[in-house]
């Protein structure tokens, strides 16, 4: 099989000849063509304006430098999802905000609306909800919060153009949408941008921005300092040619993801967030969480299959990381920053896996996807024996990639005499002796253990074992992460160190 790229964009027949049309007319500036695809657009989606830009990024920071200017802030705040492409957040300090992050929902991946209330501060402006690969944020939710807050909605659909929330059309919600034409969305133009709205004020203010900050189109005065960031005639002649066949764009996008969904239906490691495919929502990509990610990524990529791992969670770059303090907020929206947790962001940011899709890839490829995929979950791991502690009580070995999700197996040496352990877990622990016997002391009991006895360790007692003859133990159940939140039970920690110098 020939290889298989992540997602590529493939034109339709109309293209060149829209593309000439401008060559032969000479005219590629911005013109009588982005004239013709606004109002296509404006059309399609029932909006009062449409306005094209240079990309999405532009986009929002136009709609939110409007918001600024409009409202007279300066030092103020936008609420974003922690889960996005980093665009989002750099369209904020572009506009000259602070990007306040807002965890997401596991089931989704869309800004958890439960959480966007404490996140509120005296300096907060706007919301800007993602409608992430076309799945729709919690509007209604979140209208209600902004309307009580007084806060702008700014509608991030970068990669949700054509997708609905039932009758409405992601992006036409809130007071301004803003779609992305980049090389990987449904219409595309290699760059570009797309902002609507139905306010008059915001239009205006969005157009000088865009403009110069000219007053109207021929005229040379400039009340505002504005942007030079309009569009051209040859990338609107591109994006015409694929906005006319939208709805077919949109059929072979759910068809791809339903294939998948169907396929993959009885591997039990591969979970599909939720797509609401009854309310219109359009995946632009799939996305799947798995465990075992990056590995699941490289068994692919040996056979040519090419994906790509989900963006980090937004606070997670260094362009945003601050110490510890991560951006969120303390509850009842105080005015000091704290630690905040993104456990949602995390999850997808460490889980998530994008899988070929889009106009380049057929059937026959995402089938060949599917088995490899299947393939990966059914066959035995490779497992690799790693020696990460020695001293004179024996060695412990690792046995890395026999469990999933991180889970450790270990293998310690206990030699006749020697004590190890007085550590308490937090999450349950089971053990098996391999070789020999051993004292386990687990809490206020003690017995002796010996080849083929098992134990599980529960979580929240100290535990201990001494070596009755050499042995070895095999521990297993927690990550190594986990391991280290443990805490020592100084009093049996103590019997250990007695028991090992009295050896
Ligand atoms: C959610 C989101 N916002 C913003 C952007 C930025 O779009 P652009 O590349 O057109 O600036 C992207 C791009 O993929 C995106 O996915």
């Amino acid at each position: 099989m020939a290889r298989i790229n992540w997602n590529e964009p493939r034109f339709d027949s109309g293209a060149l000849e829209e593309i000439s049309e401008v060559i032969r007319d000479s005219y590629v500036n911005e013109g009588p063509k982005t004239c013709e695809l606004e109002e296509m657009i404006r059309n399609y989606l029932g909006v009062k304006y449409v306005v094209l830009t240079t990309s999405a990024t532009a986009a929002l920071f136009l709609a939110l430098k409007a918001d600024a200017v409009i409202r007279g802030l300066e030092d103020f705040e936008v609420i974003v999802p922690d889960m996005t492409m980093i665009a989002t957040a750099n369209a904020v300090s572009w506009a000259g905000g602070t990007p306040i992050f807002v965890d997401v929902e596991i089931a989704r991946g869309t800004i958890d609306a439960s959480k966007i209330e404490v996140a509120i501060s005296n300096k907060t402006a706007a919301i800007v909800p993602v409608h992430t690969l076309g799945r729709s944020a919690e509007m209604e939710r979140i209208m209600d919060v902004a309307i009580r807050n007084n806060l702008t909605v700014i509608e991030d659909a970068a990669g949700a153009l054509g997708s609905k929330n039932g009758e409405k059309f992601l992006g036409t919600i809130g007071k301004v949408g803003c779609f992305s034409l980049q090389s990987n969305k449904i219409v595309t133009c290699g760059q570009g941008g797309i902002i609507v709205t139905d306010d008059d004020k915001y239009y205006e203010m969005i157009r000088r921005l865009r403009d110069f900050g000219r007053l109207s189109n021929k005229e040379f005065l400039h009340e505002i300092e504005g942007y030079n960031l309009k569009f051209n005639d040859l990338s609107a002649a591109l994006a015409l040619s694929q906005f006319k066949g939208i709805e077919r764009r949109k059929a072979m996008l759910v068809e791809q993801w339903k294939f998948y969904a169907e396929r993959l239906v009885n591997v039990d490691e591969v979970k599909f967030p939720v797509v609401d495919l009854n309310k219109g929502e359009v995946p632009i990509w799939v996305d799947v969480l798995v465990e075992d990610r990056d590995e699941l990524i490289d068994y692919l990529k040996s056979f040519d299959v090419h994906c790509r791992a989900c963006w980090p969670s937004v606070h997670r770059n260094p362009a945003y990381r601050q110490d510890s303090v991560v951006g969120g907020r303390g509850v009842g929206g105080s005015d000091e920053l704290v630690e905040f947790r993104f456990e949602g962001a995390d999850y997808f940011a460490d889980n998530c896996v994008w899988l070929p899709n889009g106009p380049a890839i057929d059937v026959e490829q995402m089938s060949f996807v599917c088995e490899k995929i299947e393939e990966f979950y059914s066959s035995p791991k490779e497992v690799k024996f790693e020696k990460i502690h020695e001293d004179s009580r024996g060695a412990i070995h690792l046995a890395e990639g026999l469990l999933k999700g991180g889970k450790e197996f270990t293998f310690l040496e206990v030699k006749k005499g020697a004590a190890r352990g007085g550590c308490v877990h937090d999450k349950d622990e089971y053990m098996v002796i391999v070789s020999g016997a051993i004292r386990y002391i687990c809490g206020d009991s003690e017995e002796v253990l010996r080849v083929g006895d098992s134990r599980m360790i529960p979580a929240g007692k100290a535990h201990a074992f001494i070596g009755i003859e050499d042995a070895i133990v095999s521990e297993w159940g927690i990550t190594s992460g986990e391991k280290k939140m443990d805490v020592k039970d100084s009093e049996m920690r103590a019997m250990v160190d007695r028991v090992n110098e009295g050896r």
